[in-house]
């Protein structure tokens, strides 16, 4: 019987900071569908924006945050993460996080829409890695956590409409366990698999988000989904991520004519908020009708660049560029969810027992745009207040061994309809959208998701897969609902920015856009 106080889904920076704060209160168990940490905390290169330097303010960040948000953040979450940011990050310094100093000081680099230098960063350029090293070694210390990878949560186990654990795949013995527990932590990440071209690994299926759903929890902001501007580009070659902070650093960017482009869309060139210069790039394409643009750190000192990004320089060699040298082929790729499991401040959802945080969740710090390197930070700020909020809330709770076998295993492979998917969200449901296109994609999600219905003999991949359908019709509903355009939301048919502020919602398990 595996059975504990909590249980956390998810192993990235949230997970691994909410299990922490948990093991003081009771005992915890992480699922994980792969090895521990994988995920996009993993792969984060850029760093966190915190305000530690003397020449910041808190109140710059929270404006910062809200402007390139495109006035859709929450005002309270925002606050909340500007201000417990600080306390956050020097909590991880003190077990062992080492991020990179100038001198004794941190050292503070620049990326898109800051109005000063605020983001740190650790080993030039591997900073996810270094956070998740330093959560990970702290939760060995602490006896109470156990570890459940290749374990992948297909359900909630409910009662009531209250949450008593999960239902996973246990990979290894290939059969469906129930796991219960007082409550549920979702730390499941993000979905930018949804999409042909992104910088997410293969984990990022949007798992958590449709597992809420289907248990009746609210998602909002679906729309809102952030590409990053530039992802390599070269054939039967992943889209892995050139840092924003090599613009930053001077980086520029240049058409395929090798002319600068970007003033010609915003006056902050390079450094405007990244859901304008994605669409810059969009466009500059679409205008000199080729498939990327480069980004050219050529004229910067080489020893500087290859010492300040030295695994982007690695990465790029073994793909025969040398960054100090050549232009890099870039064009944007599927990044960061901004929409996501509504949350209040504390990480909790509208389900009992059930709480979100990291990059599954909807806390309203993004808004319509996320502002770059906010979300390590929003990992780990949210990831400690939902575990706070999940002790002070079930402590006295009694678990309730349900029984629930409506599920059996058997294996199959989705693969070929995976990348089908994709291809569609790519083309119809990107950078730029419009209603015939969505239409489209919502004609092809249905019939594909008619083929489940009734389907109880299940494995991780067709899950996956199903995951992946129920939130893409959401994401295109969300889509067609909002006519016009906003920040990451991008309409061709429609332009111009909606002024008011609205949001939509998904809630009841109900495929019905609700504008609130
Ligand atoms: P993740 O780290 O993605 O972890 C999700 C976990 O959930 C994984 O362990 C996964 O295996 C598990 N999981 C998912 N579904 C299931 C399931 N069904 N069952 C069991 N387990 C499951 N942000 C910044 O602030 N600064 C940066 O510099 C930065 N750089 C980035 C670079 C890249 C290449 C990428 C992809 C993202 C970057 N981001 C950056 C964004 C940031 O890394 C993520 O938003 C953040 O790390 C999310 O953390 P998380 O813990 O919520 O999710
Ligand atoms: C990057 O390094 O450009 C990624 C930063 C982020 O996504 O916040």
């Amino acid at each position: 019987m595996l059975k504990y106080d909590f249980l956390v889904i998810g192993s990235g920076a949230a997970g691994l900071r909410a299990a922490v704060e948990l093991a003081f209160h009771g005992s915890v168990a992480i699922i994980t569908k792969s090895a521990v940490g994988e995920g996009s905390s993993e792969h984060a290169q850029g760093g966190v924006a915190v305000v530690l330097s003397d020449e910041d303010d808190i109140v710059l960040h929270y404006e910062d945050t809200i402007k390139a948000g495109d006035g859709l953040c929450d005002k309270d979450a925002v606050m909340t993460l500007v201000d417990e940011g600080p306390k956050y990050i020097k909590e991880l310094i003190k077990w062992g996080a080492q991020f990179d100093m100038h001198g004794d000081h941190l050292d503070f680099t620049r990326e898109a829409a800051h109005s000063v230098n605020r983001i740190i960063h650790a080993h030039g350029d591997a900073t996810g890695r270094e956070i998740v090293r330093a959560l990970k070694s702290y939760a060995e210390k602490l006896e109470k956590i156990t570890y459940l990878q290749n374990y992948f949560a297909l359900d909630l186990l409910m009662a009531n409409g209250e949450v008593f654990g999960i239902k996973a795949i246990d990979e290894e013995k290939k059969e469906i366990v129930n796991i219960f527990s007082k409550g549920v932590i979702l730390a499941t990440g993000g979905a930018g698999r949804l999409f042909k071209r992104t910088t997410n690994p293969e984990v990022a299926t949007g798992d958590g988000l449709s597992i809420a759903f289907r248990a009746g929890a609210v998602l909002k902001d679906l729309e809102f989904y952030q590409f990053h501007p530039t992802a390599l580009h070269l054939p039967d070659t992943p889209a892995f991520l050139l840092s924003e902070s090599m613009r930053g650093e001077g980086g520029v960017l240049r058409n395929i004519k090798k002319e600068r482009f970007c003033f010609n869309y915003h006056e902050k060139g390079e450094l405007a908020p990244r859901d304008v210069v994605s669409r810059a790039i969009f466009f500059e394409m679409e205008k000199t009708d080729a498939e990327y643009v480069y980004l050219d750190m050529t004229h910067l000192e080489k020893e500087f660049v290859k010492n300040r990004f030295p695994k982007i320089y690695s990465t790029l060699k073994e793909f025969g560029l040398d960054i100090t040298k050549d232009l890099i082929p870039v064009s944007p790729a599927a990044h960061y969810y901004m929409g996501g499991i509504e949350t209040d401040v504390w990480g909790r959802t509208k389900v009992s027992g059930l709480y979100a945080c990291g990059e599954c969740a909807c806390t309203g710090v993004h808004g319509a745009n996320r502002l770059a390197s906010n979300s390590l930070l929003e990992s780990v700020v949210f990831g400690g207040r939902a575990a706070k909020a999940a002790v002070i809330d079930l402590m006295d709770k009694e678990i309730n061994e349900i029984s629930d076998n409506n599920f059996s295993y058997k294996e199959c492979s989705a693969s070929n309809q995976i990348k089908e998917l994709q291809d569609i969200m790519w083309k119809y449901v990107s950078i730029a959208r419009d209603e015939n296109g969505l239409l489209s994609a919502l004609e092809y999600v249905d019939s594909k998701l008619s083929d489940f219905r009734d389907e109880v003999s299940v494995c991780r991949n067709c899950m996956e897969y199903y995951n992946m359908l129920q939130l893409a019709k959401m994401m295109i509903l969300a889509a067609l609902t909002r006519k016009g355009s906003r920040g990451a939301h991008y309409r061709r048919d429609f332009p111009e920015r909606i002024k008011e502020n609205w949001h939509i919602v998904f809630e009841n398990a109900e495929f019905n856009p609700i504008i609130r």
